[in-house]
């Protein structure tokens, strides 16, 4: 069975974003693969974070994995920093970077525009998410498009690891879905949407209530047309709201186009606010009992174990092959 491995950063709440680049991909793919879904909190540090909040978003982020369908029976869910390997090798990692490689990083500069002080950690932050990917022997990682550029990386510094000091490691493949790799903001549609904008009207939240999600669905950007019709280039707020839809409504974009023919953004806005809170309530539901109940830890402490099993050989290979430490048997 090939294995997978993804992670989230727990870094806000999840947004529909998060859901339909990532964590939807993940149910449908856990019957099929030998999983790893991790909750990435030493990536989330690498801007600031207030510690009590960073605390209460990985243990919400744990049940938001099991909410939406993971099955802790079938894949294995932990938190990075509790798996040490991920530091060690993410500093191994490091070792085979190149400093021009990592600024060249999207991520990184758009992280770091405009900010006097930008830690070093967010310019390693791509050699920690190769370190996470190779440890797990990861054939396939689920992703948005927006980790495209990550994953590339990735493969380049595994396939310089190798060549510079033994094939251990395995390349892996990216998986961006086909519809909805990029879902963008619902204040300015050509900014993908993120759980860490500050303006809590681009983004919907997969723990919104039914208001919330209204609310924002109606102030979504548009434009003066009043045609509802996918057109990416000339109108990026309707075609979003349009992907959106079509993901979680089961109709194609044809024909939500027919079912809107001569109907303005109001109808139209107003259905997909429906549609949203239907999608969201019964993932809203288990969360809330999740959150009441015993059964994360139970799942994460198992999920942690199992994973430093695995990381820990990866990370002893990876060091024997560098020559670092002592020869261990
Ligand atoms: N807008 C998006 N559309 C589709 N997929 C998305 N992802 C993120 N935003 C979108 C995918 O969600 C997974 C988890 O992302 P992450 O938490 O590791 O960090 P990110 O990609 O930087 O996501 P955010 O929401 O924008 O977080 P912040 O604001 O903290 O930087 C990834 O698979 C990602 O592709």
């Amino acid at each position: 069975m090939k294995t997978i491995f993804s992670g989230i950063q727990p870094s806000g709440t999840i947004t529909l974003g998060n859901y339909i680049g990532a964590l939807k991909q993940f149910v449908e793919l856990q019957n099929e693969y030998n999983c790893y879904f991790c909750i990435v909190d030493q990536h989330a540090i690498t801007v600031p974070q207030d510690p009590a909040t960073l605390r209460k978003n990985i243990r919400s982020l744990a049940a938001l994995y099991i909410a939406v369908g993971i099955d802790p029976e079938k894949a294995t869910l932990f938190i990075q920093s509790e798996v040490p390997a991920h530091a060690q090798a993410g500093w191994l990692m490091q070792c085979v970077s190149y400093i021009g490689e990592l600024e060249r990083m999207t991520q990184f500069k758009d992280k770091s525009a405009g900010k006097e002080a930008v830690s070093a950690s967010l310019l390693t932050y791509p050699p920690l998410m190769a370190a996470d990917i190779l440890l797990y022997n990861a054939d396939l990682v689920p992703v948005g498009e927006d980790q495209k550029q990550h994953l590339e990386l990735t493969r380049d510094l595994a396939e310089r690891f190798n060549k510079k000091y033994r094939e251990i490691l395995t390349i892996p493949e990216v998986r961006i879905p086909e519809v909805g790799a990029r879902i963008m903001s619902l204040q300015d549609p050509t900014k993908k949407m993120s759980k860490s904008d500050p303006n809590q009207k681009a983004f919907l939240a997969l723990l919104d209530d039914p208001k919330q999600i209204e609310k924002k669905i109606k102030s979504a950007v548009t434009d003066s047309e009043g045609i509802v019709k996918y057109d990416k280039e000339n109108k990026p707020g309707i075609s979003n709201l349009l992907s959106i839809y079509t993901i979680l409504g089961n109709k194609t974009i044809a024909e939500l186009e027919e079912m809107y023919h001569g109907k303005g953004y109001g109808d139209f806005k107003g259905d997909l606010a429906n549609v949203v809170i239907n999608a969201f309530k019964p993932i809203q539901d288990k969360y809330y009992e999740l959150m009441e109940s015993n059964e994360l830890d139970e799942i994460l402490d198992l999920g942690a174990e199992k994973a430093n099993k695995i990381a820990s050989l990866t990370l002893k290979k990876m060091e024997n092959a560098m020559g670092l430490g002592r020869k261990r048997k």
